[in-house]
């Protein structure tokens, strides 16, 4: 999705930290990138492609406004665009101006009325060069600085008229200031001892601050170098938090590894240490989550997306095993049928904390009287705020499109958080289970051979990936991200159900990833559609803790380490990422940045 930077206070390195936050917001998902400088004149440049593309431009014709350079101390806003309205050229590209070229606007969101505004501005003479939904607003603008207003004031009037989700920056030339304004869509204002930033996520300005304040929706912010104020929609100044972030801005960076989706994999053994760390006591058999106040429901629903929604349905099934009935609802559907709510508690799983399908179900939640929560790994994010409850799944930032570490994090969360409303003295041996989980990782990324399998199989027909129980979400997992990174057909499945359908799709090009632990009764049943796609002579790929002889109907074996039912589901998907790792990486594709996806879907 769209990322925004704005900047105020950085004097001749402006342009520079433009560009710098924009490459920190590259993981979002774009097609095409600008900026735009303003200091008594305004200077924009845009180019569909990546950031290279932009850089290129600006290396090869350096900005120059209508009085030849730049000053050295304008204010400026960047943008990476992930197309909504309209392809991703130059023209469609933000910052979009109005028609006399002195207001500059960059926006995240959609904007739901704007057809409506771009009737009206154009029958008063206005003229629109793109197909963007943002283009309105600079017109709008532009029409109430005509109608006399001071800037403020017009920026916030044409704020004012627009319906729908946005978050929004605008320059204008001749003001040493940038105006912001956010509703459904993230912002976040960085502040430093001389300088002032927007964000649409704190990496972009991690590097100069760790100082961040969240912007609610409806609240309009302005920054100059010597300061900001915040103000609420009708004006009066709201006195916001300045919150210190706890990340290092090395946190963002490959470290080494080829790709941010390797690094992040590799990364699972601490992530998965800082999201233990103080919530377990194995003496006492108890899970301790501080943050959370009272929270006893009768049942729970959760809601979330992608990778998130295989979290849930993980979740959903170890709240039912402790008897709390519990279902996994995918959150764009939820929102349009709502099952009865009583005293259920409702659980948005998101690792941004930003998805809108997800909060627009937690918000449909809310309407209807039900205690929310949102188990995420984004401090101070929308879903994080807007729940009476938060849980934090500490990963750390994941940059990578592919979501792999907050995956491993959100499953070992709900695990605790499921076995501290139980609450029950006999779970010490499931706790206990968590102990040697971290190091149980680490030994499966020192010893995989998760590359070698990717490479005999990546240039197969399909890819199906098998489990049941608890390893049914590992499964769904295990296909999303193959396909997400690979671009290969895959498709993960409840391991019984290959044979009422899919198993007509298994020939000996398919390979078929079986998540297989344990020796009891799932294991054997498993073992037995093992069988059945073995003897349509389709490869078949054990990920196994060889406890079972499934090995015995393999063609290859991912081994895990010997673990209990909860934990095992981590282990074998951290195999199942490195495999599509490595396809990814063997058929050449953009791993962190896979085409047509974004990080954080803020539209719905
Ligand atoms: C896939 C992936 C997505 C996200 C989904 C929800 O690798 O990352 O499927 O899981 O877009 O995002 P969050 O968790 O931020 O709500």
């Amino acid at each position: 999705m769209c990322g925004i930077i704005g900047c105020a206070g950085r004097g001749d390195s402006t342009l520079d930290t433009l560009l710098h936050g924009l490459s920190k917001l590259e993981y979002r998902g774009y097609d095409s990138a600008g900026v735009a400088l303003s200091d008594d004149d305004l200077t924009v440049r845009r180019k569909a492609g990546k950031l290279d593309a932009l850089e290129t431009s600006l290396g090869a014709d350096p900005l120059q406004n209508g009085s030849g350079s730049v000053s050295d101390n304008p204010v400026g806003i960047g943008h990476t665009r992930w197309s909504t309205h309209g392809p991703p050229t130059d023209g469609n590209a933000h910052p979009h101006r109005d028609c006399t070229g002195r207001v500059a606007v960059i926006h995240n969101g959609i904007i739901e009325n704007y057809q409506e505004l771009r009737d009206e501005l154009a029958a008063s003479g206005h003229e629109f060069e793109s197909d963007t939904d943002t283009e309105v607003v600079p017109h709008l603008i532009e029409t109430a600085l005509d109608s006399g207003m001071a800037p403020e004031e017009a920026v916030r009037d044409s704020i004012d008229r627009l319906e729908g989700a946005y978050a929004i920056c605008v320059v204008i030339a001749g003001v040493d200031q940038v105006f912001a304004a956010r509703n459904d869509s993230p912002l976040v204002l960085g502040v430093s001892d001389d300088a002032y930033f927007f964000a649409s996520d704190v990496p972009a300005f991690r590097e100069f601050t760790d100082k961040v304040i969240y912007l609610d929706d409806g609240e309009f912010a302005v920054i100059n170098q010597n300061g900001y104020r915040v103000t609420d929609s009708n004006g009066a100044v709201v006195e916001k938090t300045v919150n210190t972030i706890e990340w290092d801005p090395e946190e963002t960076g490959k470290s080494g590894y080829d790709h941010y989706m390797l690094k992040e994999i590799h990364e699972q053994p601490r992530a998965l240490r800082q999201c233990l760390q103080g919530r377990v006591d194995e003496l006492a058999g108890e899970v301790i989550l501080e943050e959370l106040g009272d929270v006893n429901p009768d049942a729970v629903q959760f809601v979330a997306c992608g990778t998130s929604y295989h979290a849930a349905l993980y979740g959903a099934q170890l709240f039912r095993s402790i008897g709390i009935p519990a279902q996994a609802y995918i959150a764009s559907e939820y929102a349009t049928s709502v099952p009865p709510i009583d005293d259920d508690l409702v659980i948005g799983v998101t690792q941004s904390g930003e998805t809108a399908d997800t909060l627009s179900a937690l918000r449909e939640a809310r309407r209807r009287g039900a205690k929310t929560m949102a188990v995420t790994n984004v401090v101070g994010s929308t879903a994080a705020r807007e729940c009476d409850e938060a849980l934090y799944i500490r990963a750390g930032p994941e940059i990578g499109v592919a979501a792999t570490k907050t995956f491993a994090s959100q499953l070992v969360t709900l695990a605790l958080l499921s076995l501290w409303i139980d609450g029950e003295e006999d779970n010490r041996d499931v706790i206990a289970g968590f102990r040697d989980l971290a190091s149980n990782v680490q030994a499966i990324l020192d010893d995989t051979n998760a590359r070698k399998i990717a490479e005999e199989y990546h240039d197969s027909d399909a890819y199906f990936f098998i489990g049941r129980g608890l390893h049914h979400p590992v499964a769904l997992e295990g296909a999303l991200k193959f396909k997400e990174i690979s671009y290969e057909h895959a498709e993960g499945f409840p391991a019984g159900e290959l044979k009422h359908g899919p198993l007509a799709l298994v020939t000996d090009n398919t390979p078929v990833f079986a998540v297989v632990t344990g020796e009891g009764e799932q294991a054997r049943k498993t073992i037995g559609n093992v069988k059945e796609v073995e003897a349509r002579d389709a490869p078949v790929i054990a990920v196994t803790d060889g406890q079972s002889d499934v090995e015995r109907y393999a063609d290859h074996v991912l081994e895990i380490p010997e673990s209990t039912p909860r934990t095992a589901a981590v282990l074998a998907n951290v195999q199942l990422q490195l495999v599509s790792y490595y396809a990814a990486a063997q058929l050449g594709r953009p791993i962190d940045k896979p085409r047509n996806l974004a990080k954080s879907v803020t539209v719905e």
